[in-house]
């Protein structure tokens, strides 16, 4: 990947180059606008970063950009206020509607994750959507069973597995809350910088999904038994070569809270 960038509209401001993650753009001089040299095109990870922040517009990835994030807030203005307010708000759902939560709006949901960062600007997370309310079950089930094995063994688990068993065999979900969908991102199976990838963009779906009315609670459990059970992982039937990283439950949220609950002080260390 490479820039381009218009020496009419170039303003030598220089802040392509002081952004750029990789130094590899010239900062311009009076002589030359920004360029990338040949020999350094290949260190370019296309992260976008000295096309989004040119104040003129001159620099272009070659590679569409999308529009700015002024015109894409259509006149709304992100107050420091409202941020806050909105992320203090979110909560964790643990009561869904039966009411699917449609395709294109998941779509809409995992398309807003695509701007999550990623290590390297690698991209390499891909999502697995379970829309199936009895494959979810299926799911909660194979969990179950794996926590079975656990109980009165070592693992961190095995403590709570009774209680958790004992909510099944009375026909509660305790697992995936009878939510209807079941959200998975995959990774490839040897990248450990993906792994984080994978969490950061579920994440961006977490935050993202109240502004769809859609409800979330992450899936604890279900992450925890894809390490130990192959049936869990089975079920997945992830192409090969890629993992699972988490997992999120989704659906209409048949309560929605009032209040927003007390949370510990932030501990902070200065230096
Ligand atoms: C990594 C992670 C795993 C979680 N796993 C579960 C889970 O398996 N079941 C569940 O009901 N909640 C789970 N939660 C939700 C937490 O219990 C919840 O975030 C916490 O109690 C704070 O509540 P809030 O999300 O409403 O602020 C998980 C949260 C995180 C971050």
């Amino acid at each position: 990947m490479s820039i381009t960038v218009e020496n009419k509209t170039c303003t030598y401001c220089g802040i392509c180059a002081d952004i750029c993650p990789m130094g590899i753009i010239h900062s311009p001089t009076e002589a030359e606008i920004p360029f990338v040299a040949d020999s350094q095109v290949e260190w370019c990870i296309s992260c976008g970063q000295c096309s989004a922040f040119c104040p003129s517009g001159a620099l272009k990835l070659q590679k569409d950009r999308d529009i700015s994030p002024e015109s894409a807030w259509k006149g709304i203005e992100f107050t420091q206020d409202l941020l806050v307010s909105y992320l203090k708000s979110r909560r964790s759902i643990r009561n869904f509607k039966s009411e699917p939560v449609s395709i294109e709006t998941i779509e809409a949901m995992l398309d807003a994750a695509r701007y999550a960062p990623s290590g390297g600007n690698g991209q390499q997370v891909q999502w697995l959507v379970i829309h199936d309310p009895e494959k979810v079950n299926k799911i909660a089930d194979a969990v179950i069973e794996w926590m079975r094995t656990l109980a009165g063994g070592n693992h961190p688990m095995s403590r709570h597995v009774p209680n958790l068993i004992a909510g099944w065999d009375a026909g509660n979900d305790p697992i995936c809350r009878n939510a209807p969908h079941l959200l998975i991102p995959h990774i490839p199976e040897n990248n450990p910088v993906a792994e984080i990838d994978g969490i950061i963009a579920l994440a961006h779906v977490d935050i993202a999904a109240p502004a769809f009315g859609v409800g979330t609670c992450w899936g604890g459990f279900v992450a925890m038994a894809t390490k130990g059970s192959k049936k869990v992982c089975e079920l997945f039937d992830l192409p090969a070569g890629r993992k699972p990283s988490y997992a999120l439950m989704f659906g209409y949220p048949k309560y929605r809270p009032v209040y927003i609950p007390t949370r510990n002080k932030a501990v902070n260390i200065w230096q």
